[in-house]
């Protein structure tokens, strides 16, 4: 009988370089590359409403998690567990610990209300092979580790008060108080071509969503680890590629 495959998820702060690992470690492990939101016909549509809606046609916060979730489910069903299924390992870019992190921590509802609705959302669909486990969750999380000031542009002007070095291991939460909010700068003006709606929210959000990464993290220390993203494409890879190749749910 084939053993059923890996489900590997990168997550990390916009701008973390997630989506290039992503690719390159499921090149190594040739596995299967997917994504949240999107990832099947119906979450590729409810990407473009979640990122692109119009201000005016904005989801409530609610709204907005049960249309991630519902990517989720869709996600779940249709390539997830099919692939996993028939031995192959999966490997996301995002998952359950996006919606934790920007529903949860970010819009503020609440954890336990979520983390249901993630059960919900990721639970094995009918006929699945009993190898899977009865909620389909990444087996490992890599945690992209990036300094805040170096991925995300609102951030620059915590730098005039000391933010620059600020990571996910090492906070400056008097620099956070301190930032200046008078002057936002406008969000259109990001060098990869412009924010979507989440991206350009306001900088209290960035920051509350880029600090909760880190509790998910110690939350989880069994499904979760930390990798530092700092340096080049190719030396984050490899970083990466170890940690994914040592942890213990990747054991045969
Ligand atoms: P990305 O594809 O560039 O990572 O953008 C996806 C955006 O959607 C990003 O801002 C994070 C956000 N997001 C949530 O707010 N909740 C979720 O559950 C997921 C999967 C993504």
């Amino acid at each position: 009988m084939t053993a059923r495959g890996r489900y590997i998820a990168l997550e990390g702060f916009d701008g973390s370089g997630k989506s290039t690992q992503a690719e390159m470690l499921a090149s190594h492990l040739d596995a299967v590359l997917t994504r949240e939101p999107g990832g099947t016909p119906l979450g590729e549509a409810l990407r473009e409403v979640l990122l692109h809606a119009e201000p005016s046609e904005a989801p409530s916060a609610r709204t907005e998690a049960l249309l991630f979730c519902a990517d989720r489910a869709q996600h779940i069903a249709t390539v997830v567990a099919p692939a996993l299924e028939t031995g192959r390992d999966v490997v996301t870019d995002r998952s359950y610990g996006s919606t934790l992190a920007y529903q949860g921590y970010g819009r503020g509802l609440p954890l336990d209300e979520l983390r249901a609705l993630i059960d919900y959302a990721c639970r094995r669909p009918a006929g699945a092979s009993g190898d899977l486990p009865d909620v389909i969750l990444p087996d490992v999380v890599v945690l992209l580790d990036v300094p805040l000031a170096d991925s995300d542009r609102r951030v620059h002007r915590l730098d005039r008060v000391g933010g620059e070095q600020m990571s996910l291991l090492e906070t400056a939460p008097e620099a956070e108080q301190s930032a200046d909010h008078s002057e936002e700068e406008p969000s259109d003006q990001r060098p990869d071509g412009g924010p979507d709606r989440l991206e350009g929210e306001e900088l209290e959000f960035a920051l509350r969503v880029w600090r909760s990464y880190r509790e998910l993290c110690s939350a989880e220390p069994d499904r979760w680890v930390l990798v530092d993203a700092t340096g080049s494409i190719d030396e984050v890879a490899a970083r990466v590629i170890e940690a994914v190749s040592t942890h213990p749910a990747m054991a045969d």
